[in-house]
């Protein structure tokens, strides 16, 4: 077993802040150092202390003057949409229909599938994102493609074949037996293997026929410890549309909740309109709102109501996400860079430490991965982005007047993307330098 002592500033959450000057939240060393072995942080804090304790001759890599911090979480994407980014569309349900669904029929071709997860992967580590929830498309070979990337890079992932059956191309549907068969054999072949977690993924409530949630509901009975994924209360004519198709729900929350779909493993993609009585449903079951605010402004969805769903009395749960490809960048960066401006538009504030514990040990907490992932805690996965706030010239130039933490996060999310990320480990190994040698 190799072991290795990575030097740097080191950054990681205890707890998410309560305000700008809330330092107890986080632990910061200006010279600090992990000892990694076997994937693991064996041992965090000031360099002198970790170095005293590790072994004679150990590797070194120095990072100075950079910032470490735990690898970023992704907690909503489609893995099948890298080439639909940045399409034209005036809308969720025009830009499914006219690019998306046509998209994703091209899964069906497993080397189609497997030349798009070598991109996708790629572009992870590239931008520091070490964990994502993602969705697959319909087709079995694209969640085969999806986890065996995954095995090969030896990520820690989430990620669903989808279930879908109405309301799209042909190519694009499968039918109730087809979707339980297909996630049982996803299950069986990918769960647990390396470090990939499978979720159950009905694409969303437009898309399922009623037996086809009737096949969720006894998934989620079967296998009660997986994610649940699938997307809630994005758009006004989602939302009228679902209505219809389940005239018996009292609302669209209502419709998951019929299937037993909500719980605290349920990540629910926008989230953005919903009532007092669904924001409820979803605090009492400890269901996820996963914001994705690049998507949100793309497709002109709304503007998420982060402060609204955290501080009502049965506060709602929230992680943050790309929504590739409705979301308009790979980076977390860029992502909290746009969430920051939605929270503007509502006369809300988002403090720069708000942001990296989001992207960090927040969106963790949501996957109820803490255990393993968010930390630079000992005993932890070794998943690490390095940080550099002068990775442009133009944020070089305004990094001379930084003089404290909170300043440098605020130049790294506001200015910053995949050229701040000086390195990604993934499992204790550098994955971004050595991209291109796999
Ligand atoms: N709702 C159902 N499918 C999708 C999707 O692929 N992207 C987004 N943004 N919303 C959806
Ligand atoms: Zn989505």
């Amino acid at each position: 077993m190799t072991t290795t002592l990575i030097r740097g500033r080191l950054l990681s959450f205890n707890r998410a802040p309560q305000a700008i000057d809330d330092s107890a939240a986080y632990s910061y060393e200006s010279d600090g150092a992990l000892l990694i072995g076997d994937g693991v942080i064996e041992a965090s804090g000031p360099y002198g202390v970790v170095k005293a304790a590790a072994p004679e001759g150990v590797t070194e890599i120095d990072h100075r003057p950079h910032l470490i911090m735990p690898g970023f979480i992704d907690t909503h994407l489609h893995f099948p949409q890298m080439q639909v980014m940045a399409s034209y569309a005036a809308n969720l349900l025009e830009w499914l229909n006219t690019y998306t669904f046509p998209e994703e029929c091209r899964f069906v071709e497993t080397a189609h599938a497997e030349r798009i997860a070598v991109h996708f992967f790629d572009e992870m580590i590239r931008h520091g994102t070490t964990t994502a929830a993602a969705y697959c498309s319909v087709h079995r070979a694209s969640a085969d493609a999806f986890f065996a990337e995954s095995l090969k890079r030896g990520m820690r992932m989430i990620a669903g074949k989808v279930m879908m059956d109405r309301n799209a191309p042909q190519g694009l549907l499968d039918n109730p037996q087809m979707s339980y068969d297909e996630t049982r054999a996803v299950i069986a072949d990918w769960h647990g293997k390396g470090r990939n977690h499978v979720a159950i993924t009905p694409r969303f409530a437009i898309t399922s026929t009623q037996e086809q949630m009737e096949v969720a509901k006894s998934l989620v009975g079967e296998f009660p410890d997986l994610h649940v994924q699938t997307h809630l209360s994005e758009n006004r004519d989602e939302i009228a549309y679902t209505c219809e198709l389940y005239p018996e729900a009292k609302d669209y929350t209502d419709v998951y909740a019929r299937y037993g779909l909500l719980g605290p493993k349920s990540l629910f993609g926008h989230c953005i309109h919903l009532s007092d009585r669904e924001a409820d449903a979803m605090s009492e079951t400890g269901s996820v709102a996963v914001f994705c605010p690049t998507s949100n402004l793309f497709l002109g969805s709304g503007l998420f109501p982060l402060r609204a769903l955290t501080r009502r009395q049965k506060p709602v749960r929230v992680s943050v996400a790309s929504d590739i490809g409705g979301g308009t960048s790979y980076s977390m960066l860029k992502t909290l860079d746009e969430a920051y401006k939605i929270l503007q538009l509502q006369g809300e504030r988002l403090n720069p430490f708000d942001s990296f514990h989001l992207m960090t040990r927040g969106n963790a907490e949501a996957l109820s991965l803490v255990d393993r992932i968010g930390t630079l805690e000992p005993g932890t996965d070794a998943d690490l982005t390095v940080l550099d706030m002068a990775g442009t010239p133009a944020m070089a130039l305004r990094a001379e007047v930084v003089n404290s933490l909170a300043d440098e996060l605020f130049l790294l999310q506001t200015m910053g993307d995949d050229r701040a990320i000086v390195e990604t480990y993934v499992a204790g190994r550098p994955a971004k330098s050595s991209l291109g040698a796999n």
